[in-house]
């Protein structure tokens, strides 16, 4: 019997270098796209997806983003004397007990924060989110990226990450996975996944996004490895060594994704949203024809 997902751990312990000074004081994971900060995208997602318990794994300077799940009493007490709905608050609350924080005293790369969460991850598989990745699904579609994994989870178990195709030319950004057998149109066996490779020498354009499902076997890995690329304990590489011992495989996501690491796909993000959003969508269209035409 296939141990379900229960568990999702958010590193959010990162520095946020390239929104500085906006993440001075502010975490990177609070900035938010129309009304909501990016890690409530993520935490949806969890959800949607059937997981519960969620394990964020924090530095300092991070308070913020366990607040914003947590009861903001005076908050609440004025709104409700002031006949205003709470319900604009229901996607931030969360059972008691749901949440568990632990500590990445330096950011020593994304490996190392998924391996700050060892104790609590315990002895089953579990969903890593990376929050400035924003996964959108298609309407009326297969739902959110995650919802997708676990479907896929539910059909062949192991580990699985989801994957993106991007044009040939801009693979050296990224990580990359090395095809196997394919399963279905969106199912994938990985044989090998190359960090950043030169464009000649990647094995294919499909390129890993921010969302995992991993079995726990890849902390006794990570606690084993030396640091990779940019002296950091790199996550891929420990996936990597994973490979042949157990099952991988890529999930094609059915869907949009944003980087929100980044100003640009940020903006994009904020804009794409904003013209779905039955409430603003008019306005917004208007004031992007308006500031193209004077551009
Ligand atoms: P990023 O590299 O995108 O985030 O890491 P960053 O380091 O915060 O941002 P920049 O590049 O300086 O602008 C992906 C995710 O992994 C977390 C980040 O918080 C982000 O959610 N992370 C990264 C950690 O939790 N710890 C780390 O040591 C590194």
């Amino acid at each position: 019997m296939r141990k379900p997902i229960r568990k999702a751990v958010f590193p959010v312990a990162g520095l946020g270098t390239r929104f500085l000074p906006a993440t001075k004081a502010i975490p990177k994971e609070m900035l938010p796209v129309i009304d909501r900060p990016l890690i409530q995208y993520a935490v949806d997602e969890a959800r949607e997806a059937g997981i519960e318990q969620l394990i964020f794994v924090t530095g300092r300077g991070k308070t913020a983003i366990v607040e914003h799940f947590d009861t903001a009493y005076e908050l609440e007490h004025t709104m409700s004397g002031r006949g205003k709905q709470l319900d604009v608050l229901d996607a931030t609350r969360i059972q008691p007990g749901n949440l568990v924080t632990v500590r990445q005293q330096v950011p020593m790369g994304l490996g190392h924060a998924i391996w700050c969460a060892r104790a609590v991850v315990g002895d089953e598989p579990f969903a890593i989110f990376l929050p400035d990745e924003m996964m959108v699904g298609e309407p009326g579609g297969k739902g959110g990226c995650m919802k997708q994994m676990v479907d896929a989870y539910n059909e062949v178990g192991g580990n699985l990450i989801s994957v993106l195709e991007v044009p040939q030319d801009e693979v050296s950004s990224y990580g990359v996975i090395a095809p196997g057998v394919k399963i279905s149109d969106a199912l994938t066996e990985v044989v090998g996944l190359v960090e950043k490779p030169k464009v000649a020498d990647a094995p294919s354009n499909l390129i890993i996004s921010g969302r995992y499902i991993l079995q726990p076997e890849v902390m006794r890995t990570l606690e084993n490895q030396e640091k990779g690329a940019g002296g950091e304990i790199q996550l891929t590489d420990a996936m990597a060594r994973m490979i042949g011992g157990q099952p991988f495989h890529a999930v094609k996501f059915a869907g949009r994704r944003f980087d929100c690491g980044s100003k640009a796909g940020f903006v994009e993000a904020t804009l794409s949203l904003a013209l779905e959003r039955p409430d603003m969508a008019d306005e917004v269209r208007a004031i992007m024809r308006r500031l193209l035409a004077e551009s």
